[in-house]
């Protein structure tokens, strides 16, 4: 389904990024897959290695500009452009009310989940030819807000945003740009968010990967400025 195809998938040491990074594998896809440290993402890699897929795995931290330059540089160098691009890494941040939310937690959860995006796409799009695609991936927080959600589910609306101005100003050049709210999973975020929760009540990454295969294919070449909820998606 992705034969050919270059993905970059950033956070992809664990949760949904790294579940994603193997279904593309297994798809054929070529990876360059990220988080903050090698010695997390050097095994995601090496799994996907086993899959059959070349892989590229680079420490880098979305919201520095530096860091995403270098990515970027180096998926082009060895894979000569990007086909997919999904920006799944995150951070939840603390779940306290905004009169209590300390300033630097704010300003790190922004620059990871919004500022992130937005520097890895606009490294990535001069290098992504037409009928590429990028996914983003949103929340059910990111068009409602609720209490003690803070700065991730602010930081998830500008990235609504950041997703339907991509799609109107890359319409032109053939390049999608959606959103995708993953609802629900077994991860460490999910954890951290619902402490209370049985995580054997939700569904793993894993099973969790349809859509954004579906977005990654050329099954879904004239969808664009979309958002999906990945857990109601039917494959066809
Ligand atoms: N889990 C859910 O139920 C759920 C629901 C709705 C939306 N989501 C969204 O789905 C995405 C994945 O969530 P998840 O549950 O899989 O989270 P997770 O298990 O906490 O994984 C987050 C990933 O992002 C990486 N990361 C964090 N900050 C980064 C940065 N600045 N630069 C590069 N990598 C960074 C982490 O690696 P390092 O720490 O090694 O850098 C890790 O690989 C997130 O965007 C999240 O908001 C999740």
């Amino acid at each position: 389904m992705l034969e050919g195809k270059t993905a970059v998938i950033t956070g992809a040491s664990q949760g949904l990024g790294k579940a994603l990074a193997l279904a593309f594998a297994r798809e054929g896809a070529s990876l360059v897959i990220n988080s903050r440290r090698e010695e997390s993402i050097r095994p995601v890699a090496e799994e996907a290695e086993k899959l059959g897929a070349e892989v590229l795995a680079v420490p880098a931290d979305v919201s520095k500009a530096a860091d995403v330059e270098k990515l970027v540089e180096a998926a082009v160098d060895r894979f000569g452009g990007i086909d997919v691009l999904v920006n799944n890494a995150g951070l939840l941040g603390p779940r306290v009310q905004i009169l209590d939310y300390p300033e630097d937690e704010w300003r790190s959860v922004l620059e990871a989940n919004l500022t992130g995006p937005y520097l890895v796409s606009k490294a990535a799009i001069p290098h992504m030819p037409e009928g590429a695609s990028i996914i983003n991936v949103v929340s059910g927080v990111s068009i409602q807000g609720r209490a003690e959600w803070g700065a991730y589910s602010v930081s998830k609306f500008g990235l609504e945003g950041l997703t339907q101005i991509l799609a109107a100003e890359l319409k032109e050049r053939g390049i999608r740009v959606n959103a995708v709210d993953p609802g629900g999973m077994r991860t460490d975020m999910r954890a951290a968010a619902y402490p209370q929760e049985d995580p054997m009540t939700l569904i793993t990454p894993e099973e969790n990967t349809d859509v954004f295969l579906y977005l990654a294919s050329d099954d879904s070449k004239d969808v664009t400025g979309e958002r999906f909820k990945a857990q109601e998606f039917q494959k066809a």
